[in-house]
């Protein structure tokens, strides 16, 4: 068994964030969102795997990523030119994949669920295809799928006007070498890809067995601000535990879970977790409210925060005002003179620049 992670795209809708770097890059707690794909799948015990990198941010995703060594596992990077679609992607792996089943997991999707118990159901019924299905109120941006009662897939369709069901594919999917065949059969879609949805359809179409599960863990596709906002939530409230390696003053006062890196030291602070800071930050007379999670060397003061995400050496200065449902790229600078305005809601990329006088 291998993984195909993809880890290319655009991430337009992470935009500015995602001119300068990978969306897959963009940290959860802390923690670049392909990493926890990457430890899930190791965890369910496949270390032999591809991850899809685009020309813009490939490098990155590598450099940060590496070899594999830090999971346990092996990673080959799979350079995918353009972003011609998610068979596409597994069109070009296939010199990796060989005949191999494998597991194919899209870079920006977190699930709940561990993945043992459907590779489980993969191998043991032996299935062409597994595919995991959630329900959701928005069903037209996603694949969608109609399931039979003995829980064969009978008809996907990619983001309908029309959804014949509310069932929408999560972005993990279980192949065997038969995905290989069913995509050299299919043709771009009307956005011009090579879709997947459309690879499993021709799956259906020749009687392969394509079976589906549906998740009852939560699912978060990071794509937008708000979805990483709650997956940062949701892993901040699930894996936070209190590890203060810094330097906190005697005005500072802690509570709740909340982990504040080496390096980082605490001036007249409070921190009401679950909070997590990483290394070398400077944080002085500021408050920092649950569900926030600040990068590494980042400067706060006199500011206050929650339900945010700040990427390392962000620079926040006087904003007495809460900031709330936020997202601050690297190097992004923040700051204000003494009159200030009432309410605050910021989308920043990296290395912008905002002054409010
Ligand atoms: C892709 C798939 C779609 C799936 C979604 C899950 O969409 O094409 O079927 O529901 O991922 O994240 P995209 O993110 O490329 O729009």
């Amino acid at each position: 068994m291998k993984a195909l992670i993809l880890s290319g795209g655009k991430g337009t809708r992470l935009r500015p964030l995602t001119y300068t770097g990978a969306k897959q890059l963009v940290p959860v707690a802390n923690k670049p969102i392909l990493w926890y794909g990457i430890e899930g799948i190791v965890a369910a015990g496949i270390t032999d795997i591809g991850i899809i990198i685009s020309p813009e941010t490939g490098e990155e995703v590598k450099s940060w990523t590496g070899k594999g060594d830090r999971f346990g596992a092996k990673i080959t990077y799979i350079l995918q030119d353009t972003p011609a679609g998610l068979a596409h992607a597994v069109k070009i792996a296939q010199p990796f994949l060989g005949n191999s089943p494998f597991i194919m997991y899209l870079g920006d999707n977190l699930i709940q669920n561990p993945l043992s118990p459907f590779l489980e159901q993969f191998t043991q019924k032996q299935l062409d295809g597994l595919i995991l299905l959630r329900p959701v109120e928005n069903p037209t941006s996603f694949g969608v799928a109609v399931v039979g009662d003995n829980g064969r897939v009978l008809q996907l369709v990619e983001k309908p006007q029309n959804p014949p069901s509310n069932l929408a594919l999560v972005g993990v999917y279980f192949f065997d070498n038969t995905i290989h065949e069913a995509i050299a059969n299919i043709q771009p879609s009307a956005r011009g890809e090579l879709e997947i949805t459309d690879a499993i359809q021709q799956l259906i179409n020749t009687d392969k067995q394509v079976d589906a599960c549906t998740l009852d863990g939560w699912w978060l596709d990071t794509g937008k601000k708000d979805d990483l906002l709650s997956a940062n939530q949701i892993i901040l409230d699930e894996r936070s535990t209190y590890n203060v390696e810094g330097d906190v003053d005697p005005q500072s006062q802690i509570i709740g879970r909340v982990k504040i890196g080496r390096g980082t030291k605490l001036i007249n602070c409070t921190v009401r977790g679950p909070v997590i800071i990483g290394e070398n930050c400077h944080l002085e007379n500021s408050f920092i409210g649950p569900y926030t999670s600040i990068a590494d060397a980042v400067n706060l003061i006199d500011a206050e925060i929650e339900h945010s995400v700040i990427l390392s050496e962000a620079k926040i200065v006087n904003i007495n005002h809460r900031i709330v449902d936020t997202l601050i790229g690297r190097r992004a600078q923040l700051t204000t003179a003494p009159q200030r305005p009432k309410a605050l809601r910021f989308m920043l990329g990296d290395d912008s620049q905002v002054e409010l006088t």
